[in-house]
């Protein structure tokens, strides 16, 4: 049988030659596999370099290998994926969580530093995996907040995801998932500190350009059920019946600039970008200490 460093050789020339990954990318989801088959830590791989698979967990690779060839992302494969360092049921129902999003998180973090308020409400709309709110909720226990997280999907299969992950991760007890179009009934007219959202932002004809892999990930989660055009779930989001202080967003960088002018259009002032790591507009941050009807009586 093949040792752990030839395995690991293998499977990342197969990855690098069948799915289109970079060296990199390749080796991650080489020791990803042979980290999930054999119960062990990418570190404790290196150390255990020289150790020979079992044919059992020969054969457990193979599997993985053979529907990763057939275009299935890794994290469906095997389940699960990481976000802000913590661990998340994943499946074809639910948008794989993205790293950059980790972005939009700290930035909440940021935000509740500034308010100085030990009470918090939030709003989460398109929660999927949950990852935001789960992985939001994670940080605000740690930091002792008293707070109540509302997450919203109009997939009922991703909130079943959603709810596992936040009892996987112990947070459950701050999250109230709601299966809603964006708002449900019982949260019209509410105050939240923050509200969140990585709404879907691809448009139909971006739609057709994306690699085969996306394909696997819902539509519903990338397009919508509203977004032709990649931006109507931002002008459905600013309209909502709510208040709230400060809202951020995640969007896509070339309708930055788009989305701006529509929470502008309708009065709001506050408004600023976060960058991606590839320094691009990635985040919409739109505050206002005033509330809404205050607002349109100006
Ligand atoms: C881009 S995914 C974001 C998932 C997750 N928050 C993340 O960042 O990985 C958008 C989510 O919005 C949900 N969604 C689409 N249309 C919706 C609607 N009208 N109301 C509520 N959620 C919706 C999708 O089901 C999907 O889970």
């Amino acid at each position: 049988m093949q040792s752990i460093s030839k395995t690991l050789l293998n499977l990342r020339k197969s990855l690098e030659q069948s799915c289109d990954l970079s060296i990199q990318e390749a080796e991650t989801e080489a020791a990803a596999i042979l980290s999930y088959v054999l119960g062990i830590s990418r570190t404790e791989l290196e150390i255990k370099h020289n150790h020979s698979l079992t044919s059992k967990e020969y054969e457990k690779v193979k599997n993985i290998l053979d529907l990763r060839l057939k275009d299935n992302p890794l994290q469906y494969i095997l389940e699960e994926a990481y976000f802000y360092g913590l661990k998340f049921k994943v499946n074809p129902s639910v948008l794989i969580p993205r790293p950059e999003t980790e972005i939009l998180l700290e930035k909440a973090v940021e935000i509740f530093k500034s308010l100085n308020k030990k009470q918090l409400k939030v709003l989460e709309i398109g929660t999927g995996s949950g990852c935001l709110s789960v992985a939001l909720a994670s940080v605000l226990k740690k930091k002792g907040y008293e707070f109540k997280i509302f997450a919203t999907d109009i997939s009922r299969e991703a909130l079943r995801v959603a709810k596992e992950n936040a009892i996987n991760n112990s947070v459950q007890e701050f999250i109230y998932f709601e299966y809603a179009d964006l708002l449900p009934k019982k949260l019209i007219n509410q105050k939240f500190d923050l509200v969140i959202s990585n709404p879907p932002y691809i448009s139909e004809s971006e739609y057709l350009e994306l690699c085969s892999t996306v394909y696997k990930e819902p539509k519903l989660a990338l397009v919508g059920n509203k977004s032709p055009n990649g931006l109507e779930y931002y002008y459905q989001i600013a309209k909502l019946p709510i208040e709230w202080s400060h809202t951020v967003m995640e969007l896509d960088p070339s309708r930055a600039d788009k989305v701006k002018e529509i929470y502008g259009e309708l009065g709001y002032k506050t408004i600023s970008f976060i960058k991606d790591l590839a320094k691009q507009k990635r985040f919409i941050h739109i505050f206002q200490d005033i509330s809404r009807e205050q607002m349109s009586n100006n």
